[in-house]
């Protein structure tokens, strides 16, 4: 197990996990990486940890650079167990150490763990402290992903320790973004942005602006590579996710039972392409939500379909629309579509939930009985051309 150098004595030694699926509920084909950071200084800091399970390979690699009992500080950037699942270990072996984090750092650390034994250094935010040769600064970035969260600047080194901010689900042995390329690590980034940071845009915001004017040659995150090359397009894209900007392109996102939604999802994508917009089609039956809502970060118009069962939408699209709200993207085109026998609720409740979110929706929702008669998928295609003219009208 070995450590990746990434500056003159700082190194990678975090844990990689190849297996992982599902990260709570966000599915992760690619599994992904938990990133610990060791500084070697006057003091020897180590930057969080990794799941438990992974706490033997992170230790293995802190030993290939030195014997982790003499950590002296341990950073927790953020307490979700990702990140601090392996601090009981590093203290078992380093118990002399110093846990350096925030009041609400500690709080969370003392809900998880018995961290009565344990010493702390709680830090405001803009606090440095100094390592020997290099200091650390911390920035607090509340919610970003939890309240405790900040990050880690060495501004010796034009370095920042970005926590889950700028991370990517991805595991390999491929420890930096050019081993990659942008075109993945777009997708990924994206991925992981709209499933875990999306709700807190405004809260990313206000941490960009905090960060503005640090000179930063590199952002090593707690998942997937460390970014070196694609910085600048990296920070190019992050204020367009959290300013909700999207893409002149549309979704339609629906379930079918006997395929009539099916052919108005076909009719409306022809109408959209009809007036050029850009459209993807996502079945629920066949993509999982978490891939759907990347789909959503860069979608302007998002259709949503649903045949009626038991007086109301079917139980994937509830779900989807569950997972959406609590993810909360704004300043979308929506639209509702659907089919029913002899009720007609799963399309209505799909409107209204459109509504409660606060999307416009400049063409009414279209509810089919039974089969689409060839004028019905004439009057769908004429609604996705509609919609496509509301899409180019927002640019
Ligand atoms: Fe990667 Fe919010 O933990």
């Amino acid at each position: 197990m070995n450590p990746v150098q990434i500056k003159p004595n700082i190194y990678w030694v975090g844990g990689i996990d190849w297996h992982l699926r599902n990260f709570h509920g966000y599915i992760t084909p690619r599994g992904t990486t938990y990133n610990a950071y060791l500084i070697v200084d006057e003091q020897i800091t180590l930057i969080d940890t990794v799941k438990d399970y992974l706490a033997d390979e992170m230790l293995e690699r802190i030993s290939s650079v030195c014997d982790p009992s003499d950590i002296d500080y341990l950073v927790v950037n953020h307490v979700e167990m990702d990140h601090s699942g392996s601090v009981g270990r590093v203290m078992d072996v380093a118990p002399e150490a110093t846990i350096v984090t925030s009041a609400k750092g500690r709080e969370g650390l003392e809900h998880h763990y018995d961290a009565a034994r344990w010493d702390f250094e709680l830090i405001d935010s803009g606090e440095e402290l100094s390592l020997g040769e290099r200091s650390l600064t911390f920035v607090y970035t509340p919610m970003v992903h939890w309240p405790d969260s900040m990050v880690s600047y060495v501004q010796q080194e034009s370095l920042l320790f970005s926590n889950d901010a700028f991370g990517q689900h991805i595991a390999g042995h491929e420890r930096f973004d050019d081993e990659v390329g942008w075109d993945l690590l777009h997708e990924e980034a994206g991925k992981y942005y709209a499933n875990i940071v999306m709700p807190y845009g405004m809260q990313v915001l206000r941490a960009l602006q905090a960060l503005e004017g640090l000179k930063i040659d590199m952002i090593a995150p707690s998942h997937g590579v460390i970014w070196r090359t694609f910085i600048e397009d990296l920070l190019d894209v992050y204020p367009r996710w959290a300013g909700h900007e999207t893409n002149p392109e549309a979704l339609i996102v629906y379930d079918t039972m006997w395929d009539s939604t099916r052919q108005l999802s076909t009719a409306l994508r022809r109408g959209l392409e009809e007036s050029g917009v850009p459209v993807k089609v996502r079945s629920l039956q066949t993509s999982h939500v978490s891939e759907i809502m990347t789909d959503v970060l860069s979608a302007r118009a998002v259709l949503i379909g649903t045949p009626t069962l038991n007086n109301g939408m079917l139980p994937t699209v509830g779900a989807f629309l569950t997972y959406l709200r609590g993810l909360r993207p704004q300043n979308r085109i929506g639209f509702a579509f659907g089919s029913y026998g002899w009720g007609g609720q799963g399309a209505q409740e799909v409107a209204g939930f459109i509504e409660s979110i606060g999307w416009d929706m400049p063409v009414d929702l279209m509810n089919v009985r039974y089969r689409p008669e060839v004028e019905q998928l004439e009057e769908a295609e004429a609604a996705g051309r509609k919609l496509g003219e509301a899409v180019n009208a927002s640019e």
